[in-house]
């Protein structure tokens, strides 16, 4: 379904109210339309996250890596190219992206999972060069700069991709379209709770007869080996744990209700780690008010990486029932909130199918008259055991052959963006940030 994940009915009203046509369907710009043939991708940077995205896409059929492009000549680049050897595909290897977009003339798609703070460059040169792009989240970590990422692929008519997975995740989406959409198995939603907790962990190092080069570390904007690898917790660089995690849930507040945020409030820190070396907050937690159609949805969210109690999940909870999904394919159903006497009864929507029948209950007895009742589990009735970010690149590959709309296209990117990085300013202000419905709009 194209337009339902576009972050919200203000924008909708914002662009009737503007009279643009900026959802141009991406169907339109699609160069590949019809043509059966492989198609030639090329990835930038192939630490982490490209080796996870390389994995993925090695599963979709009719794909040909073409060449890899990464800094980390001896280690990332060089395991990269093997594993793609291995898999058949000859690539060519470059060290500079500049050089890759000069020599490879006939690339129809490019994934860039090089830290945020190349993604702008990157992006818009292979835009500009004709090359359709999928570049991990976050988009920019300037807001500047993410505007002219969505600027060019318009100007360009490329499409740009933006790496929010659980937007394509057949489980967030069957969730979003029947249990929210069509069910309404919520009711009036009133509060989301959601957190991404992790334990404490050493900094990354790197094989120390493996270095980066420090000319080479110097020339593409690394004071040392330290701050390539740690690249996340530097200003400048990247944005800390509330924009490396939090922006894939804060992301699902925007989609799941609607709406964009119009207020956050946000307490946070380097309260554990050493300041020198997690410049970003190690601990943020955030309220947030979301003002849909059907009233005012408040949001608690955290991101913590001092411990990890309960994981990541994101829990939406309305007047009938709350449901709790994570990327975690663990996780995900739906508790009917039996004490609600106007709470209907669910058989129907197991009959179609959306959710699996009850299977015992979760909530424990309490003394209040109102908790005596426990509520009802219901599964998301959707398996997914792909790699996460599958579908997305599925999705990306498929909008290159005309075939579908993105879900994730740059403006919903920069929705999320401009959401997310305004939290690291009300840490740092410690005042409460008021959004504007123009900020969200480009
Ligand atoms: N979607 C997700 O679930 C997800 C998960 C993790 C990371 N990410 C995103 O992916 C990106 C990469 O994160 P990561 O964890 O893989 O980091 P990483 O440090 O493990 O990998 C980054 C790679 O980029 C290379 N590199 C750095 N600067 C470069 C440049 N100018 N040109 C070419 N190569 C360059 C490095 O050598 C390294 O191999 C980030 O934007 C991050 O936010 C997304």
């Amino acid at each position: 379904m194209s337009g339902v994940n576009n972050g919200g009915m203000n924008r909708r009203k914002f662009l009737a109210t503007a009279g643009t046509t900026l959802m141009m369907p991406n169907i339109m710009r699609a160069a590949k339309a019809n043509d059966t043939s492989d198609l030639r991708i090329a990835i930038v940077g192939t630490g982490a996250e490209g080796q996870v995205l390389i994995d993925a896409a090695l599963k979709i059929p009719d794909i040909r890596f073409v060449a890899v492009c990464d800094i980390w000549e001896n280690w990332n680049r060089k395991r990269a190219a093997r594993i793609l050897q291995k898999f058949g595909h000859n690539v060519n290897e470059y060290l500079d992206y500049r050089d890759m977009i000069a020599n490879e003339k006939d690339l129809d798609g490019v994934l860039i999972a090089t830290p945020d703070f190349w993604h702008h460059t990157q992006t818009i040169d292979f835009l500009e060069a004709g090359v359709h792009v999928y570049c991990e989240k976050e988009m920019s970590n300037s807001l500047v700069n993410a505007r002219k990422m969505v600027e060019t692929a318009r100007r360009t008519n490329k499409l740009l991709q933006i790496g929010h997975q659980r937007r394509s995740n057949p489980r967030y989406r069957h969730t979003y379209h029947y249990i929210i959409q069509e069910a309404q198995l919520l009711g009036r939603l009133t509060t989301i709770n959601a957190q991404w907790n992790r334990a404490v962990s050493a900094d990354l190092s790197f094989p120390k007869k493996y270095p980066v080069p420090p000319e080479i570390l110097r020339k593409y904007g690394y004071k040392n080996m330290h701050q390539f690898r740690n690249w996340r917790w530097y200003k400048g660089l990247g944005g800390g744990a509330i924009v490396d995690l939090g922006s894939h849930q804060i992301d699902i507040f925007a989609w799941f209700t609607g709406v964009n945020p119009a207020s956050v409030w946000a307490s946070g820190g380097t309260d554990y780690y050493d300041k020198e070396t997690h410049e970003w907050y190690d601990t943020v937690q955030t309220l947030w008010e979301y003002p849909t159609s059907n009233g005012m949805v408040r949001a608690f969210y955290q991101t913590i990486t001092t411990n990890s109690n309960q994981g990541y999940y994101e829990a939406f909870m309305g007047d009938q029932a709350t449901l709790i999904i994570s990327e975690s394919a663990s996780r995900g159903a739906v508790y009917r909130e039996t004490a609600n006497p106007e709470t209907p009864l669910w058989d129907k929507w197991v009959a179609k199918g959306f959710i699996m029948p009850p299977s015992g209950t979760q909530q424990t007895k309490g003394t209040d008259v109102r908790e005596t009742v426990p509520a009802e589990e219901y599964k998301i009735n959707k398996t997914f055991d792909d790699p996460y970010h599958k579908p997305h690149l599925e999705n990306f590959f498929n909008a290159i052959r005309g075939l579908e709309d993105l879900n994730c296209q740059g403006e919903i990117g920069y929705e999320t963006a401009v959401a997310v990085l305004k939290v690291n300013d009300a840490v740092r202000t410690k005042t409460m940030h008021t959004f504007t419905p123009e900020e969200f709009y480009i």
